[in-house]
């Protein structure tokens, strides 16, 4: 251990030590800026000077990179150190006038203007070279350096042309003290949503808010441990030890009576109605976008801003975008209109802004919901009635100059309107989860033509399926709010307790059985069935009918070339019996 004292306190720390480390254990507080404990110290800003004595004479050193020795005496705030750190700041300040950073530190201290000439007033870095080491010695792939001399020093590319060695992991970008470096999603916009889907994907994150367990994954298509074997600082600064690169995804196969399934949905993609501009126009958000926008442990905090961090001052909300259109899904996502209008009501509330909704028809039942309605109408909310044509940036008068201008029928007035905003918030709709048609296939259960799953039947089975044991709940079934998926939930799981209380299950009464001494063996029923309910007896060579299984919906009694299988109470003697019957009368 070495003895030191720093401001007059002493201090032992261990050998190899900085003066900055010693200083942090004894909780007094030196400035940086070319700083990061996580990478090698390479003393390029100056401003951690302290003056240290040792014998008789006495320096200024930087200590981040200054190790300790026994007897050292440090001061961190010596006229002779805040005299260097004032001098150094204010040569950054001209370096980089841009850099907010520069200027919060040296108004902290005093200084608020610096005698040094600014060459470059939108110059924001400060050549701390954080971005080239982290580069370096995190990524390990060293596709940026320092490049030139004097005032032209900076950090770039070799030959200043994209990198092919970059793998655009942000840690450049993430380490800059000065935001000098940026990463932009790839349609070329800044990234202030970056949970949401506009930034680059994170390589350890917690996949949601409320997740269960609530503990971070990696990522190993975005995480540079996995791409190239470098890194690995999650595992360094994990105190837990957590963290095991090695772990690997398991299966697990568990025996069950009942399932419910409860797959969800997923949000329409505005992309695909081009016009709207989603991708393409800053401030053209979703809704869910919105949400995390105004959530308290969001991005920003709860702030609702636009892509520049200013508050919007006229925000459009466009409702059905993906829903009651026969060019995407024709249903109504039957949500919409109520998220519309919390998000109306929120909008406004926290950005004082006007508030334009743009509906097809207003869809408010259930409990308080058009009285919600009424109330947004009395807060001032505006409500056009029309389907909105496009959303543009091209402006046609002063007025709407910079501006989101949203273009739409007024059906109420008789007129096309164009509205210029700041903000474009798109209710998108609900839809089947992309796999939706595979869990349909492994649990053998129908879907209907929109994807959503098929209840035995809508009034009398709504959660059951045509698969016994195997109940729906939630908006796998069709869009649903919450109140009505959580009464949808309760009923499935009530419903999959009473059979396995019962222990047993009924079998329809209509099954199809086979007539092995007519059957062909020619298999045409197997593949038709949709249950999996025949198979092939190969000794006998004829089809075999579990009649467990069999659900009678008569698709193999139909398709039998040979007439072989029949169908309890559909047989053809009891068929051609109603139909003499019925002939009789004519
Ligand atoms: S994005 Fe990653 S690989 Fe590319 S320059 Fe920055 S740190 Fe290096
Ligand atoms: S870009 Fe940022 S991190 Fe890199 S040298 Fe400049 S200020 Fe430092
Ligand atoms: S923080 Fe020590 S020289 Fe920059």
């Amino acid at each position: 251990m070495v003895s030191i004292t720093i401001d007059g306190k002493p201090v032992q720390v261990e050998k190899g030590s900085t003066i900055l480390a010693a200083a942090q254990q004894l909780d007094i507080k030196i400035p940086t800026l070319c700083y990061h404990p996580l990478l090698e110290p390479y003393a390029a800003c100056r401003i951690c000077n302290v003056e240290v004595t040792a014998g008789i004479e006495s320096k200024l050193m930087t200590a981040c990179n200054t190790q300790v020795q026994e007897g050292m005496e440090v001061q961190t705030a010596s006229e002779a150190a805040l005299t260097a750190r004032r001098i150094n700041l204010q040569l950054l300040m001209a370096r980089a006038p841009a850099a907010e950073v520069v200027w919060q530190m040296a108004a902290e201290i005093g200084i608020e203007e610096t005698p040094f000439i600014m060459e470059k007033p939108d110059q924001k870095c400060i050549l701390c070279g954080l971005c080239v080491r982290a580069c370096e010695s995190i990524v390990g792939t060293a596709a940026i350096g320092f490049a030139h001399r004097g005032i032209d020093r900076e950090v770039t590319t070799p030959y200043q042309i994209q990198s092919d060695v970059c793998i655009t992991c942000g840690a450049c970008a993430y380490f800059c003290p000065t935001g000098a470096i940026t990463m932009e999603d790839i349609k070329g916009r800044t990234v202030i949503h970056q949970e949401m889907t506009l930034g680059p994907p994170k390589a350890i994150y917690i996949p949601f808010m409320q997740a269960v367990p609530n503990v971070p994954v990696i990522n190993t298509e975005a995480c540079i441990h996995f791409k190239t074997g470098n890194c690995g600082i999650c595992q360094q600064v994990c105190e837990p030890d957590a963290i095991d690169y090695e772990q690997e995804d398991e299966y697990e196969e568990i025996e069950v009576g009942t399932i419910v399934l409860a797959t969800g949905f997923q949000t329409f993609d505005p992309a695909r109605v081009a016009q709207y501009g989603y991708g393409r126009l800053p401030n053209v958000i979703t809704s869910l976008e919105f949400e995390r926008l105004s959530n308290a442990s969001g991005p920003t905090g709860g702030d609702i801003q636009l892509e520049d961090g200013t508050k919007p001052g006229r925000i459009g909300i466009i409702h059905c975008v993906g829903s009651r259109d026969k060019n995407t899904n024709a249903y109504c996502s039957k949500v919409c209109c109520m998220y519309s209008l919390k998000i109306a009501h929120l909008a406004m509330e926290k950005t004082g802004a006007e508030v334009y909704n743009f509906y097809i028809d207003m869809r408010t039942p259930g409990k308080g919901y058009e009285e919600f309605y009424d109330r947004l109408l009395e807060e001032g909310n505006h409500f056009i009635r029309g389907r909105v044509a496009e959303v543009t940036d091209w402006a046609m008068i002063p007025e709407e100059e910079g501006k989101l201008v949203i273009r739409a029928e007024d059906t109420l007035v008789g007129m096309v309107r164009r509205i210029p905003v700041d903000m474009v918030i798109l209710a998108v709709g609900l839809e089947p989860v992309h796999d939706a048609e595979e869990v349909r296939r492994l649990f053998n259960i129908s879907c209907g033509a929109e994807g959503w799953f098929l209840e035995r039947h809508p009034k009398l089975a709504p959660v059951s399926t045509f698969t016994d044991g195997v109940f729906l709940a939630g908006v796998c079934q069709g869009p649903k709010d919450i109140p009505d998926s959580v009464a949808q939930s309760g009923a499935a799981a009530a419903e999959a307790l009473a059979l396995a209380d019962r222990g047993y299950v009924e079998l329809e009464p209509n099954t199809a059985f086979v007539l092995e001494d007519d059957c062909s063996g020619c298999k045409t029923c197997i593949a038709l069935c949709p249950f999996s309910a025949i198979s092939f007896d190969g000794d006998k060579e004829v089809a075999v009918m579990n009649e467990a299984l069999c659900k009678g919906c008569g698709v193999c009694v139909a398709a039998c070339p040979s007439g072989s299988i029949q169908q309890h109470l559909f047989t053809d003697e009891q068929i051609y019996a109603e139909i003499e019957g019925v002939l009789s009368y004519v």
